[in-house]
């Protein structure tokens, strides 16, 4: 009796805290009063349920039916949470036997991968990366997060927030780019929208900053791969975007697969507790990814199951996700003494927080109050704009946009391939929504004639060149969709060559020959090296996988009635082999410039050994990316002048001003991103050559101009050394404002000694 007591004052603490309660955490004596029934409700588990809590049991979102095993599991309190049950009744009937049941009563939490939309698809996140706009990422999971709780969901796996700087790693189409600082703002927006105004209402979902820690470091970008960050390089670079998503509250914190200076990030208690816990003061859950734990023995970390699961607990891993070394062993490693009851007492904490958090005590259940609403006119209408600025715009010699009579031959795998369309991650998304370009056409009457030339991104044969060209040579403009199927990205899905796949090259060549201009767009998960094929074509448009209104994106680009806005998130290689490419490099001790460079087929023949630049470039293919960070084309053109600083010199709690002025010298109103990098020139360890520190999204009418300004102070130069000190250090510094990283106005400052 003494338990529904209990119980009871716990519904009611939270009935009226749920009014109290503005923020996704508590705060203040709310925080006490949790943790107060928190420890109430600990005093009453016993250590099998306890263990109970740390397990998340993954399941088939394919299941048709409910295992009486798994109810059993739920009933004993041997589940904490459940991944992937997608039947809401499912949902519901596990949830029921966990509350009403279990010996605890303690309601589940239903996660799944909810990455870049639910029903609604929206771009993938390194295409939304390319929106530089917080708002793109707030909206898209807000609307995410809309949809899938309906179905009961309350938990998801994003934002990923991995620094990725290697378009041969499959899971850059899931990353926020090659920049921090750009992650770091979509980190935040992610983790506002998904769990919304406050963490209890009924459409929020726990967030889960991920993967913990330098998975994009992957070497040879091969998933699951090796990673090895030095302290600075890690709180420099990898850090930076989980920090964000922290101070933005995220509720929980998903380990990654990869080792970090050898040891995996399961087992690693420096990143585990000393960072995220005494640093950071996370008190969130932890989760392991899919099988990690265990996997430290194929790591070579642990000896078997048990040891794993030791290594896990003393790390301060609170969740175990679908292996069961914890449900296994942590009893007698407790009772061996290799991990101390406080410390799953600690774990189960975590846990019970968060759910309580979620609102799950006292509205365990899916609201169904309202009915369902997927693919509602405004989540496509935002999906649409998604895809609109995240489309970027590489190459146009004046083809685009295109007038509304011209003849169009519409070619390519990707002009009508609805599942591909929405990319990785994309397993509630239903393809029978997918607008795709030849559907959009088809709507607004555009005067077109479709052949696919080849039947997906894969295709080798030439079967159906000759009608392509054929339709080529009827029209006045080829509009060809190329790219990669959705499994060529995403994990485990690591590309070597990074060229279009299949015939689609040879394709573009033979279209080429017909004389007839050529737009190019690529829907894929990464960037595509198109060298082979730039010449060949008039104008190239990379939409990423655009999502479920793709489609008609496209379609208003093409035609003009908006103009692509998006700006590269990561820097476009020329060839994987010079790959992994970042702007924000070191400059090295010979950096590569275009007075030393002798392209290798200009090398005399018999040439002194010495006698090239004796710098850091490729013979073949020099030392700069095919497209530059930042980079993004639109249908006007901008001019920058008059940078100005308002201090040549400034000390350590002065503010500086940087002005600029940028004008729209085209003939169209059009959209800037207006970009600032810094420079520190000199510092008790290198810095990058240059660093994305402010940004600005700039409309001007034509012939239009403005005055664009930033602010910006030493907390802007903040460093953390290899004597792992966290400064802004005095000296020379440079700042330039411009359209992305490979150009802008320069001025220089200096930082003086306190
Ligand atoms: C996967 C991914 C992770 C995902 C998890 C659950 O292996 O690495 O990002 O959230 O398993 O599906």
């Amino acid at each position: 009796m003494k338990y529904y007591y209990t119980l009871i004052v716990i519904l009611c603490f939270f009935s009226c805290s749920k009014k109290e309660q503005t923020q996704n955490t508590a705060s203040g004596n709310n925080a006490q009063k949790y943790e107060e029934v928190i420890n109430e409700l600990l005093s009453k588990m016993t250590l099998e349920e306890k263990i109970g809590q740390t397990n998340l049991r993954g399941t088939s979102s394919r299941a048709k039916t409910l295992s009486d095993e798994l109810k059993q599991d739920v009933r004993d309190g041997k589940v904490g949470a459940l991944l992937n049950v997608m039947r809401t009744e499912f949902v519901d009937e596990l949830q029921k036997v966990a509350v009403e049941e279990s010996p605890n009563k303690i309601p589940l939490i239903f996660a799944r991968d909810v990455i870049h939309g639910f029903k609604t698809m929206f771009p993938i996140p390194l295409g939304m990366a390319a929106s530089w706009d917080a708002d793109v990422a707030k909206t898209s999971s807000r609307i995410a997060a809309i949809e899938s709780s309906q179905v009961g969901v309350r938990w998801t796996f994003a934002p990923m927030l991995d620094i990725a700087k290697d378009s041969r790693w499959g899971r850059i189409a899931e990353s926020p780019g090659e920049d921090p600082y750009l992650a770091s703002i979509l980190g935040k927006a992610y983790v506002e929208g998904f769990q919304g105004d406050s963490l209890n209402n009924a459409t929020s979902i726990a967030a889960c900053a991920k993967h913990y820690i330098g998975y994009g470091a992957a070497i040879g970008g091969r998933d699951y791969n090796t990673t090895v960050i030095p302290n600075s390089l890690l709180r420099n670079v990898y850090l930076p975007p989980f920090e964000a998503a922290l101070r933005a509250g995220s509720a929980t914190v998903m380990t990654a697969f990869n080792e970090i200076n050898g040891v995996p990030a399961t087992g690693n208690k420096y990143l585990l507790k000393d960072v995220l816990r005494d640093e950071l003061h996370f008190d969130g859950l932890v989760v392991s990814d899919w099988d990690s734990v265990i996997e430290m023995i194929a790591h070579g970390f642990a000896t078997d199951e048990k040891h794993a699961g030791e290594l896990a607990a003393n790390a301060g891993l609170d969740m175990e996700m679908t292996s069961k070394a914890y449900e296994h062993h942590l009893k007698n490693l407790i009772n061996e003494g290799k991990v101390s009851e406080a410390q799953l007492n600690e774990f189960v904490r975590n846990i019970l927080r968060v759910k309580f958090r979620l609102g799950l005590f006292e509205t365990p259940y899916i609201d169904k109050s309202n009915e369902v609403n997927f693919y509602t006119k405004e989540h496509l209408s935002e999906a649409k704009k998604a895809a609109i600025k995240s489309t970027v715009l590489l190459k146009n010699t004046k083809v685009l946009p295109i007038s509304k009579q011209t003849k169009i031959a519409l070619i390519g795998p990707m002009a009508h391939a609805p599942l591909d369309q929405m990319g990785t991650w994309a397993f509630d998304g239903e393809k029978e929504h997918t607008v795709t370009p030849f559907e959009a056409f088809k709507t607004a009457q555009v005067n077109f004639k479709y052949v696919s030339g080849l039947t997906h991104s894969r295709d080798q044969s030439n079967t159906q060149f000759k009608k392509a060209i054929t339709t080529a040579k009827e029209a006045e403009v080829v509009v060809f969709i190329a790219g990669e199927e959705a499994i060529l990205s995403g994990e485990a899905h690591s590309r070597s060559n990074i060229d279009l796949p299949g015939a689609q090259e040879d394709l573009i060549k033979a279209l080429a020959k017909t004389g007839k201009p050529i737009v190019l767009v690529i829907m894929a998960g990464r960037p595509i090296t198109i060298t082979n094929i730039i010449d060949d074509v008039d104008a190239v448009l990379m939409s990423w996988h655009p999502g479920t209104m793709g489609g008609e994106a496209l379609h208003d680009i093409l035609f003009g009635i908006i103009e692509p806005q998006g700006r590269l998130p990561v820097s476009w290689p020329k060839t994987a082999g010079q790959l992994p490419y970042f702007y924000n490099h070191k400059n090295t001790g010979r950096p590569a410039n275009k007075e030393d460079y002798v392209a290798m087929y200009d090398i005399p023949i018999g040439a002194w050994q010495s006698s090239l630049g004796n710098d850091s470039h490729y013979l073949d293919i020099g030392y700069t990316p095919h497209f530059p960070f930042g980079f993004g084309l639109g249908y006007t053109t901008f001019s920058y002048d008059a940078i100005k600083v308002s201090k040549d010199t400034i000390n350590f709690n002065e503010d500086i001003i940087v002005k600029a002025t940028v004008s729209n010298t085209g003939k169209r109103v059009g959209k800037e991103v207006v970009q600032l990098y810094i420079r520190d020139v000199v510092g008790s360890i290198t810095r990058p050559v240059k660093e994305l520190k402010r940004f600005e999204h700039v409309v001007l009418e034509a012939g239009e101009t403005k005055d664009v300004t930033f602010t910006l102070s030493s907390k802007d130069f903040i460093f953390t050394n290899n004597a792992s000190v966290r400064a802004a250090e005095a000296g020379d510094f440079d700042v330039w404002v411009g359209p992305h990283a490979a150009s802008g106005l320069k001025k220089s400052f200096y930082l003086q000694k306190k």
